[in-house]
């Protein structure tokens, strides 16, 4: 009996360790329901406000959310300042670009003056980009809670972010390394129907992209003439760019028809093309807002459920 025993929880250790500890910690719909009822309320009232007066917040909040998560987890280490001993992944080169952190500021002190001390800030993130998204006209959905918050931000890990340059396999490794499938990736890109873009992410499409044509022949010629005017080889209008598709501050499914005019801005999202699987996604999606509704949805919650934080902040810039 004994034996069995110390077999049982021998092999129950060995199940513990050889599982990605990204997905050991819960996340629960009700785990805040005694803690801190009603909260997700006063989070969507700050993001409702914040949008009203700049509508370029809501891209900014989920964008936010997929740099924290494919970082460490979801455990809010994006937001956390950098000190003298230290450069944090907000100043990162790919995260330069990020902005809106004072939105998820106002969002944590309206949930601290509810309930101090119990709300994570990566929890906060992840509800923020669910309230942009759907606030933006997507689809919503319930966020697990119960991430905590990481004490380590580091500007050197953005280099494991995948970049706007990345063929199909360089994507799907980046994925699945986070165990998001190929399905996800298709879903989770469709982010891209909101927001903007600077000319450096994307002039590798419009200036010298191979040896025998300068613009990648897989673009619109109209639309690479309209890119090139907008940033020419040496740009020097600091915020020039393009938005991300046709309708920016309107989350639908524009983006992937776009993709198939030859009109998408990343390689990346070209790049969904390029393989049977990911191309037939696409398709589906450029016709079918609903299908691209609730495979975003879905692969946002599993994405959001990547954790590994330790404390619960009180200040979403600093650790405890
Ligand atoms: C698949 C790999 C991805 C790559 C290579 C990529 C790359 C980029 C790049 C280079 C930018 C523009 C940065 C700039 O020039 O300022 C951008 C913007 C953006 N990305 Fe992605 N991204 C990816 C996936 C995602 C995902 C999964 C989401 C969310 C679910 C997302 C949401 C956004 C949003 C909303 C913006 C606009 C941000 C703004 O206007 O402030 N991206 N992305």
């Amino acid at each position: 009996m004994a034996n069995t025993l110390i077999a049982l929880f021998l092999s129950s250790v060995l199940l513990f360790q050889v599982m990605s500890p990204s997905f050991v910690s819960a996340l629960s719909n009700d785990y805040y329901a005694k803690t801190c009822p009603n909260f997700e309320h006063a989070i969507t009232g700050v993001v409702k406000k914040a949008m009203a007066n700049d509508n370029t917040v809501p891209a900014a909040l989920l964008r936010m959310h997929f740099h924290d998560c494919f970082i460490r987890g979801c455990d809010g280490s994006v937001l956390l300042n950098s000190t003298a001993k230290n450069t944090a992944e907000k100043d990162g080169p790919p995260n330069i670009s990020l902005h809106a952190f004072y939105v998820i500021d106002h969002a944590k002190k309206a949930v601290e003056d509810l309930c101090p001390g119990v709300v994570s800030c990566a929890d906060i993130l992840a509800l923020a980009a669910r309230d942009a998204v759907s606030l933006s006209g997507g689809p919503s959905w319930e966020v697990p809670k119960g991430r905590l918050d990481g004490r380590i931000s580091l500007a050197s890990d953005t280099r494991q972010l995948p970049g706007p340059v990345f063929n199909i396999s360089q994507l799907q490794q980046s994925f699945s390394q986070r165990r998001l499938s190929l399905d996800d990736l298709v879903a989770l890109s469709g982010g891209h129907t909101l927001g903007f873009a600077h000319c450096s992410s994307f002039q590798n499409r419009i200036h010298n992209f191979a040896a025998n044509s300068d613009v990648d022949p897989s673009l619109s010629p109209s639309f690479a003439a309209n890119l090139r005017s907008t940033c020419p080889i040496r740009n020097t209008v600091k915020n020039a760019g393009s938005t991300l598709d046709s309708t920016t501050t309107i989350f639908d499914n524009a983006y992937y028809q776009m993709i198939l005019q030859g009109k998408s801005i990343f390689s990346s999202d070209q790049a969904l093309l390029t393989n049977s699987r990911t191309s037939a996604l696409v398709k589906k999606f450029a016709t079918s807002q609903m299908e691209f509704f609730n495979a975003f949805a879905k692969s946002m919650v599993r994405m959001s459920s990547l954790t590994g934080g330790q404390e619960v902040r009180l200040d979403c810039r600093v650790v405890r």
